[in-house]
């Protein structure tokens, strides 16, 4: 497909003449199940501000805003080299990270391996050994097997941790699809050395990061007005930084109270308590079947492992009522395979540029064998726009909710994973609610900035984990102990 660039959605209302009444009233349906007005918004970021300081709270709430010990914003002068491991959902990246003397500047080599689809439902052993087996591999494809003296590594494992220091992390949970005994409840650091060490891979492990801290602090390296990192990927979570004075879970720590604290907030499990957010049949039923119900009720909102869900989800509960014509007489036993779609399918829905709506028709005829009508295709493409709308604006709450929390009027917010790279019109949605939420006026140029700009990113797992193993030796090296474990991995 040609690439269109940013544009503005298109209005597909004259394209609707040839849709029947009973696809009409369906539409119209949809529309009011996934729009989120203004009013809306606002009420969700007012809910939002007050969980974000409960979470902060001993009592907590259900945002863990987990304190990270990453205790200050880089110079751009960090220098050293370093190892990032990055677990993500599909792969796992290793790399090796050299920042150099020069402002902001690093040299980076780095490889990908597939994470087995298995993995993420198997044993924890099984988990452990295959990242001990790439990260061995690395290593010696780029030093061969000589004896090397131990590389510091940040590890960035993204998931909700409870981190009472920066070399360990206790998963509260899993995320994302992930569903693998033994590890919940525990801390994950030792059992990742254990199978390291099994084989004599030459690292040690001096900081564990979540993606939002990693992206944060990589992109904060090249722009100081970087206060927020946010990934909207599979998942989605953010990280700011703090002052240790309004964490009042750590006042037993007596830290200074103007000290910075990076906090994950795991802004996923915002409204568990389902009080605010305006969910559908189709999001109680994701949860239902999710691995984990109950849990990450944002996220399964606007994460880009539930949209292409959702989507199915409301096509095959349409086809089921007997009202509705849809995909009639045919055969629909793929559509009904749960998670047979990603949001990569509602992407290339969105991005058809054909007035006919062709090439949505051949994706459903090559993916699902379905024979779409023209207004199926009018139908399918309005859900596919609703769904991917709700998301950039649900996700824009809680971007809202850290500035108003954190009294930032005007500052950037890195943001990185699939959803927010990828996905058609994300950007332009999640700033245009932005503005809605915090009544911004009207931009003069299409040029002048937004008070709050949402940026690309730059690579937190990669860089970010070796700025922030970089920030916590050098802390350790002036004598800031706060929150380490094994003062040994920072001689
Ligand atoms: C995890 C977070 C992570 C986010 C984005 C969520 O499911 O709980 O730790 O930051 O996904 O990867």
């Amino acid at each position: 497909m040609v690439g269109l660039g940013p544009r503005k959605p298109p209005s597909r209302k004259g394209s609707m003449a040839d849709v029947p009444k009973d696809l009409l009233q369906e539409i119209k349906r949809l529309e009011e199940m996934f729009s989120v007005d203004t009013a809306k918004l606002k009420s969700i970021t007012e809910h939002f501000v007050k969980e974000l300081t409960k979470g902060l709270t001993v009592e907590g709430g259900s945002i863990p805003m987990n304190p990270t010990w990453c205790m200050a914003f880089p110079t751009g002068y960090e220098t050293g080299t370093f190892l990032a491991l990055d677990m993500g959902g599909t792969n796992l990246r290793v790399c090796e990270i050299i920042l150099t003397d020069e402002k902001s500047e690093f040299d980076i080599i780095q490889s990908k391996y597939r994470m087995p689809e298995e993995l993420k439902s198997g044993s924890a052993d099984e988990l452990w050994e295959y990242i001990a087996d790439c990260l061995q591999q690395f290593i010696e494809s780029h030093h061969g097997t000589k004896s090397l003296e131990k590389l510091p590594l940040g590890f960035t494992f993204s998931y909700p941790a409870t981190q009472d220091y920066i070399d360990h992390g206790v998963l509260q949970r899993w995320t994302k699809g992930f569903d693998i005994d033994g590890v919940e409840g525990h801390n994950v650091v030792p059992m990742f050395e254990a199978a390291v060490a099994k084989r004599g891979v030459p690292i040690k492990l001096t900081a564990l990061i979540n993606d939002t801290t990693g992206t944060l602090i990589a992109s904060a390296y090249t722009d100081t007005k970087m206060k927020i990192g946010c990934i909207f990927g599979t998942g989605c979570n953010a990280a700011y930084m703090e002052d240790c004075g309004s964490i009042p879970k750590l006042a037993h720590m007596n830290l200074p109270p103007d000290t910075p604290m990076a906090i994950n907030c795991e802004w996923g499990a915002f409204d568990n308590e389902h009080l605010v957010l305006p969910r559908t049949p189709y999001d109680i039923i994701i949860d239902k079947d999710s691995p984990r119900p109950g849990q990450q009720a944002f996220e399964k909102m606007i994460a880009g492992l539930y949209l292409g869900e959702l989507f199915r989800l409301v096509l095959v509960d349409l086809h089921d009522n007997k009202d509705v014509h849809i995909f009639e007489g045919q055969n629909i036993d793929k559509l009904r395979r749960a998670y047979t779609l990603d949001s990569s399918f509602l992407s290339m829905v969105e991005e058809d540029p054909f007035e006919n709506l062709s090439e949505t028709g051949d994706l459903f005829q090559n993916k699902l064998g379905i024979t779409a009508t023209h207004p199926e295709l009018e139908l399918i493409r309005r859900l596919a726009e609703l769904i991917g709308t709700r998301a950039a604006r649900l996700s824009s709450c809680g971007v809202a909710a850290i500035a108003k929390k954190k009294g930032y009027k005007t500052c950037h917010v890195g943001a990185d994973g699939s959803v927010f790279n990828k996905y058609p019109h994300f950007k332009q949605r999640g700033a245009q609610a932005l503005r809605e939420i915090l009544d911004w006026a009207p931009k003069k140029s299409s040029k002048e900035e937004d008070p709050i700009e949402i940026l690309a990113a730059e690579d937190g797992s990669g860089v970010g984990a070796a700025l922030i193993a970089a920030l916590t030796l050098k802390r350790v090296k002036e004598g800031n102990m706060a929150g380490i474990l094994h003062p040994e991995n920072f001689k």
